[in-house]
């Protein structure tokens, strides 16, 4: 006899530090849960086939496209998004340097470089070539991507 699939399940999980229960379509997508149920559209979503990175979010520490993570996936997880960047309206000191260092033009990479950024240790990609390496599967159309680095050297302490 064939087993019947449910076509909701309850999840629990936190997210950017709020508990959040819901019951939701098993094959809902993470972006979507987030951006339509949750009403977090920082999270973007340029592909939708997880090449851009532009719905990059920190799913228990470790960046996640949430395009191609079902929602289901996130049950009992913590995930942060770049609504969670901010304390209290003080930037973080990475969007502090975006913004420093003119590292958006149109914003929609953005919060995918930030939260791809946010979960990364800069002792693992040294020097100006690990910046490199450590965001490219972050797509940018507008900024040449001089602008990104240079706001990620600020942080990390890197010269070019
Ligand atoms: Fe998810 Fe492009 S929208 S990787
Ligand atoms: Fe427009 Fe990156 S600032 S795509």
């Amino acid at each position: 006899m064939a087993t019947e699939l449910a076509a909701e399940i309850r999840v629990e999980l936190s997210v950017n530090g709020e508990p959040v229960h819901a019951v939701v379509p098993v094959r809902r997508l993470l972006a979507d849960f987030l951006r339509d149920d949750l009403g977090l559209t920082g999270t973007h979503v340029g592909c939708e086939q997880g090449v851009c990175g532009a719905c990059t979010v920190d799913l228990d520490g470790a960046p996640v496209r949430s395009c191609i993570v079902l929602a289901v996936q996130a049950d009992g997880a913590s995930v942060r998004t770049v609504e969670g960047l901010a304390r209290d309206g003080v930037l973080s000191q990475m969007q502090a340097a975006f913004k420093e260092h003119h590292a958006l033009q149109c914003g929609f990479c953005t919060p995918g470089f930030l939260m791809t950024l946010s979960t990364v240790d800069p002792a693992d990609y040294p020097g100006a070539e690990g910046i490199r390496e450590a965001l490219s599967g972050n797509l940018c159309r507008c900024t040449g991507y001089g602008g990104i680095i240079a706001a990620v050297e600020s942080v990390w302490g890197e010269s070019p």
